[in-house]
């Protein structure tokens, strides 16, 4: 069964370019409430765990040197099936591919550099929500 929470980094190309505030209206203008956020920065180590999965990959030795550039904003956003919606909401891995008005679409700059994480399934989605912050922080 769905859940109704996922997991969110504004990445640090879009915190480079300015554009967390344009990214986290269109975020709650969609309908996801904020359940939990912060400015934050992952280490090397972090970033390896976190996207462990594409260890084995070409590209993940520039994927952990990008997502470890500047600072990311995490956050949890709650919303009735929200996994598939956000990915929705954020578009294709690769900017050229995204549909029109999506967030990748709208500030990404390439495969590589694509402006945001969602996560792909709810298991992932509380996998990495409590990766990134402590019960405490969560409302
Ligand atoms: P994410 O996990 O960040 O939400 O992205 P995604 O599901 O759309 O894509 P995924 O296949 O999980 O890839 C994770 C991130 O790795 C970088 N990537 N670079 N150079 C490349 O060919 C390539 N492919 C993927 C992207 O930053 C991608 O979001
Ligand atoms: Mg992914």
């Amino acid at each position: 069964m769905a859940t109704n929470r996922t997991f969110t980094m504004l990445k640090p190309d879009a915190v480079e370019k300015g554009h967390i505030g344009a990214i986290l209206e269109k975020i709650t203008a969609s309908g996801f409430r904020i359940v939990a956020m912060k400015l934050t920065q992952m280490t090397k180590a972090d970033a390896e765990e976190f996207y462990g999965i594409h260890k084995e990959r070409p590209f993940f030795g520039e994927l952990v040197e990008y997502m470890t550039r500047g600072p990311i904003v995490a956050a949890i956003l709650e919303k009735d099936n929200a996994v598939e919606d956000f990915r929705t909401l954020i578009g294709a891995t690769n900017p050229a591919d995204a549909a029109e008005g999506t967030i990748r679409k709208l500030y990404a700059a390439s495969i590589g550099e694509n402006a945001v994480h969602g996560s792909d399934s709810d298991e992932n989605a509380a996998i990495e929500g409590a990766f990134h912050f402590a019960g405490r922080e969560m409302f």
